[in-house]
């Protein structure tokens, strides 16, 4: 069931669209904001909430990376696995990643703290290779080694 504090958000979203399936990534950010990730009994309640199918806001969940059907950590890593960070060194980056966090692609550090996770081009193929933590891109991570990566984590507790 939704919250009475994202329903009021959704129902703020809706009225900015003529049909209310259009504010169905507006709603999974909102449930995403609230909760850290959409569940399918969220989905399914969103769908209510927008008169939609839990089909339809699934495929859109789906398409978009940034909506997170599983729970993930405190910080999502990121890692741009797009042609130029791919020339630039992302296997590296992935490698390193992987070794200092334990964890592989589509994991949670045990702790809770980090989730893994590839994604598309960035925007910003020029400084490659680049991830993002959170909401922040890091870039001109070809030469990135342990000590340094190590102090970037440590940016986020
Ligand atoms: S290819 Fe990685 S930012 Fe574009």
């Amino acid at each position: 069931m939704l919250t009475p504090d994202e329903l009021r958000e959704i129902e703020h979203e809706l009225s900015h669209y003529a049909q209310p399936q259009a504010a169905t990534i507006e709603a999974l950010k909102i449930v995403q904001k609230h909760r850290g990730w959409v569940s399918d009994e969220a989905v399914a309640d969103i769908a209510t909430a927008l008169n939609s199918t839990p089909a339809t806001v699934d495929a859109v969940a789906s398409f978009y990376n940034l909506i997170y059907r599983k729970p993930v950590g405190r910080h999502v890593i990121h890692v741009c696995d797009s042609v130029s960070c791919w020339i630039m060194g992302q296997t590296r980056l992935s490698e390193l990643l992987k070794a200092r966090l334990g964890i592989d692609y589509g994991q949670t550090t045990p702790d809770g703290r980090f989730t893994l996770l590839p994604i598309c081009c960035l925007g910003t193929c020029d400084r490659a290779p680049a991830m993002l933590i959170g909401s922040d891109t890091h870039r001109d991570l070809e030469s990135v080694d342990a000590a340094r990566l190590d102090a970037l984590l440590e940016r986020y507790p």
